[in-house]
């Protein structure tokens, strides 16, 4: 076994709460304590597995209930999407299992609603078999003690951390095992303030050695993608000619051309937006997708104040000269007739 392994089993010993969940090789209380700690917290998911273990004993009681019960306990834990998901998964084993959870990591991630996470507890703990749990304090603990800067929410770190976690997991007490591992990320290598002056892992700790405790985990930013509404203005001057203006720089398609564009703040001010022009002639929303933005556009014939903008007017046939965006050929596509009609 691995010596990290053996060092955290014993700290274990030593430092473990003492929890309901921890008693037990019953899977079905296990699934239970570990669909509640998703949502919370130890101590205050405590009354709720109390209460739920107390009102349904058994994986048929829980299946039994009205849906009202379940929630009505569920109260406070959040998301009731999960209260109901928990009942229902619950009727599946029940019915479908004989009630029998399957006592395979494979055959556990069968089931609706018990993903890599879930079936890896309920396999370890009720069954002793070899799988290791990641969760939040898995990833904090192995990226600070073997040193690694890996993204915690990425794919490949998400991979690398994985691996790991397999790696380092004595698979003759694999409960053991991923109970020490979440305890000691839960009370000693805490997100914020851990306990280094007093860790059985100090000497070994890369992070330790290296100071870089307070910098791991590495989390990866995700980029927000930024929503915008888009309202062109389509309009034919006398001789038929469209009026285009050019967009400007520091945004998208700097220097390309565009039917006179008024873009608005949200989706209720494009809404507005268009109830007030009540335009004779609107085109269907249109999705256009960029990186970090997603555009919607409308397309309507309707007059435009052109105080504040240089408008430039070319027959429709010079159009596809004109160096446009994406969206606009998009729709210069699908409307043509409506154009040169
Ligand atoms: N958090 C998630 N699962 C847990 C467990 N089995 N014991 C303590 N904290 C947990
Ligand atoms: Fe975590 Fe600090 Fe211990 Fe390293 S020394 S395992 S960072 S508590």
């Amino acid at each position: 076994m691995s010596a990290l392994s053996q060092d955290l089993i014993k700290w274990y010993e030593i430092h473990q709460r003492n929890l309901p969940w921890r008693h037990t090789k019953d899977p079905y209380q296990i699934w239970l304590s570990e669909v509640i700690l998703q949502q919370t917290r130890v101590d205050q998911g405590l009354p709720y597995f109390n209460k739920f273990v107390h009102a349904f004993p058994n994986i048929h009681a829980l299946a039994n209930a009205s849906q009202q019960e379940v929630l009505s306990l569920w109260q406070g834990l959040g998301y009731y999407s999960r209260g109901r998901n928990l009942h229902a998964t619950a009727q599946i084993i029940s019915q479908n299992y004989d009630g029998r959870f399957p006592e395979s990591y494979q055959g556990l991630l069968q089931l609706k609603g018990i993903g890599p996470y879930t079936a890896a507890a309920i396999a370890s703990f009720a069954f002793d078999l070899p799988h290791a749990v990641v969760d939040g304090n898995v990833y904090r603990v192995l990226s600070r003690y073997f040193g690694i800067d890996l993204a915690i929410n990425s794919t490949s770190g998400k991979k690398t951390f994985e691996k790991i976690a397999e790696e380092i997991l004595d698979p003759k007490q694999a409960a053991q095992h991923n109970q020490a591992m979440m305890e000691f990320g839960a009370l000693q290598c805490k997100p914020v303030s851990p306990n280094c002056e007093v860790c059985p892992l100090q000497l070994s700790c890369v992070a330790f050695s290296e100071g870089k405790v307070q910098q791991l985990p590495v989390k990866e930013k995700k980029v927000k993608v930024r929503p915008r509404f888009f309202v062109y203005h389509v309009v034919p001057n006398q001789q038929g000619y469209l009026a285009f203006e050019k967009r400007g720089a520091g945004d998208i398609w700097e220097g390309l051309y565009q039917f006179p564009l008024v873009e608005l703040s949200s989706e209720e001010a494009q809404v507005a937006y268009l109830a007030h022009f009540d335009a004779a002639w609107r085109s269907a929303p249109f999705k256009h997708i960029l990186t970090h933005q997603n555009i919607k556009a409308f397309f309507i014939r309707a007059p435009f104040a052109a105080e504040k903008k240089e408008l430039e007017h070319y027959p429709f046939e010079e159009i596809s000269s004109l160096p446009l965006p994406r969206l606009i050929d998009k729709f210069l596509e699908q409307h043509r007739e409506d154009l040169t009609k």
